[in-house]
C-alpha cells in the first residue's frame, strides 16, 4: 500500500474524517485501548514553538506504544542548511513516521514527496489540519452532529482560517469569515472550497456570528509575525469576540479557540473563561485526533 500523508484537510474525504473523528472519540472514551504504534517511532520536527502540538503528539505515540523522536530544527542539521529532501529521506530509513511544523507549506510538500514514511503537517504559515481535527470533535461532541452547523470565524485570513475553509467545504457545514481588508484569507483556498458549501465573506463581525453555532477566533499576529503586531492591533480593532458578539450567535454557540490566546486582544476575559468556552475541551482533543490520526496513517 502506497504511504499516505495529512498536509491538509482535503487528503482525507468526508467519510474518513468522520470515521477518523469516531476513533478518536472511542479512544477518547477508553473503549479503544489498541498499540497500533508498538515499536514504531515517530519523528516531530519544531522550527517554531509549540506546547499542544508537541505534547499530543508525544504523549498520543507513547499511549500507542510507540516512540517519539522531538527535533528541533535549530538542533537538527536541517537548521544547518541540510536540504529537507535529504532529511526526509534519511529519517525514512530510520522512523515510521514524521510530524513537521514550520514555516513554508512547500517545505512540508517537499518533505512528504520524498519521505516513503507518512508525514503529518502540525501547522505551516498557510495550514494547520491537526488542529481543525480537534476542532471538529469538540463540535461533535457539544452538538452530536456537523450537519447543519453554522462557524463564524472573526478575525486574521490565516492558517486556521484557512483550514476552516478547508473543513467546511469537504464537510459541507456553512462557514462566515469576518476579515478586515487586507487579512482576508487566500484567495485559492477560498475558491476551492466555495463551490462545495456555503461561504460567506463580511467586514461586520456581527453579520458572521448572527445564529451561529460555533464562533473562533485566533490571535491576531501570529508566529513569524511579531514585528507586524502593532500594525495588526490597529487593523483588528473591531473584531474583539466579547460578550455582546456571543449573544448575536445561536443561545447554544460555543466559542473555540486553538491557544494559545491572547486575552483582552482578540477575546475577552468573559468570553474565554465563560460558560460557552470550549477552549479546554479542544485543547485536550489534539491529543485523541492526533492518536486517531497516527492509529489510521502508521498504525
Ligand atoms: N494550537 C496549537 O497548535 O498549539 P501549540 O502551538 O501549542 O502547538
Ligand atoms: N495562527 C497561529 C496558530 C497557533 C497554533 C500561529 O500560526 O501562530
Amino acid at each position: 500500500m502506497p504511504k499516505r500523508d495529512f498536509l491538509a484537510i482535503p487528503d482525507f474525504s468526508a467519510d474518513e474524517l468522520l470515521t477518523l473523528l469516531d476513533l478518536a472519540g472511542q479512544m477518547k472514551a477508553g473503549v479503544w485501548r489498541e498499540r497500533p504504534l508498538t515499536g514504531k517511532t515517530l519523528a516531530m520536527i519544531f522550527a517554531k514553538s509549540s506546547t499542544r502540538t508537541r505534547v499530543s503528539f508525544e504523549v498520543g505515540t507513547l499511549q500507542l506504544g510507540g516512540h517519539p523522536l522531538f527535533l528541533s530544527s535549530r538542533d537538527i542539521q536541517l537548521g544547518r542548511g541540510e536540504p529537507i529532501r535529504d532529511t526526509a529521506r534519511v529519517l525514512s530509513r530510520m522512523v515510521d513516521g514524521i510530524m513537521i511544523r514550520t514555516f513554508a507549506h512547500a517545505d512540508v510538500e517537499e518533505l512528504a514527496q520524498f519521505a516513503t514514511v507518512p508525514v503529518i503537517n502540525g501547522l505551516t504559515d498557510l495550514l494547520h489540519p491537526c488542529q481543525i481535527l480537534a476542532d471538529m470533535l469538540t463540535i461533535v461532541e457539544a452538538f452530536g452532529t456537523l450537519e447543519g452547523k453554522t462557524v463564524a470565524w472573526i478575525g486574521d485570513g490565516n492558517n486556521m482560517c484557512h483550514s476552516w475553509l478547508n473543513a467546511a467545504g469537504v464537510l459541507g457545514f456553512e462557514l462566515r469569515v469576518a476579515c478586515p481588508a487586507g487579512y482576508r484569507p487566500d484567495q485559492a483556498i477560498w475558491d476551492a472550497n466555495a463551490g462545495r458549501t456555503t461561504l460567506v465573506m463580511t467586514d461586520e463581525p456581527g453579520q458572521a456570528a448572527e445564529g451561529a453555532h460555533v464562533v473562533t477566533t485566533d490571535v491576531w499576529a501570529s508566529m513569524g509575525q511579531e514585528e507586524e503586531a502593532a500594525v495588526r492591533a490597529r487593523a483588528f480593532e473591531g473584531y474583539l469576540v466579547d460578550d455582546a458578539l456571543m449573544r448575536r450567535a445561536d443561545p447554544k454557540a460555543i466559542f473555540l479557540h486553538c491557544l494559545p490566546a491572547h486575552r483582552g486582544e482578540e477575546v475577552t476575559e468573559s468570553v474565554f473563561e465563560g460558560p460557552q468556552s470550549r477552549v479546554w475541551d479542544e485543547a485536550e482533543n489534539r491529543l485523541h485526533v492526533q492518536k486517531a490520526l497516527m492509529a489510521t496513517l502508521m498504525g
